[in-house]
């Protein structure tokens, strides 16, 4: 008598063997070595593809840091300077529209500029100069003004930073760096 691999076998539920099996069962027979064989193999598919997902998501993510700034963006003419106070903030929209980013003046010649987006759940951000910091009101997350790394809350990546040129007293936004820390 050949022995099978248990996993080819068939075994009805009641154990008894095929011929002793009511019709309808005989019909329609159950494979649980087989049903739990596939099982099994599925599982094994299912991690094999969950491994690779994660594999893939960190080269991605080192892949951004390492190349963070997102080339190839347009320059865009945000405003004047002398139309930003120091201490005060304007919103645009960059590099297209549904991206909103902060300027901010921080002094004489020095502008920021960072996506508006929390970096935990893009609640939008709001400069609260007189405290050096941006605030996102959803989980009181804070961010530092001048560097947009976090400093407080849910908030573990910095804001991604707007690249500014002041040309001919005109401040434009040249490109966007995505940060990882
Ligand atoms: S969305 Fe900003 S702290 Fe949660």
């Amino acid at each position: 008598m050949t022995v099978r691999d248990p996993d080819e076998l068939t075994i009805p539920p009641d154990g008894r063997p095929a011929a002793e099996q009511p019709k309808w069962r005989r019909d329609f027979p159950i494979d649980v070595p087989q049903d739990q064989y596939v099982a099994r193999r599925e599982f094994t598919k299912f991690l094999v593809l969950t491994s690779f997902a994660f594999v893939a998501g960190q080269a991605w993510i080192l892949a951004k840091s390492l190349f963070g700034r997102r080339s190839g963006l347009p320059a865009t003419a945000i405003a004047r300077l002398d139309e930003v106070p120091i201490g005060g903030f304007r919103q645009f929209d960059y590099p297209g529209p549904g991206e909103p980013k902060l300027l901010v003046r921080l002094g004489a010649s020095e502008v920021v500029a960072f996506d508006q987006r929390c970096t935990h759940l893009s609640c939008p951000v709001l400069p609260q100069v007189d405290r050096g910091r941006f605030h996102c009101p959803c989980h009181e997350g804070n961010f530092d003004l001048a560097t947009g790394r976090p400093l407080s809350g849910p908030p573990r990546r910095p804001l991604p930073r707007v690249e500014l040129e002041l040309r001919d007293g005109v401040v434009w936004a040249v490109g966007v760096t995505e940060r990882t820390s």
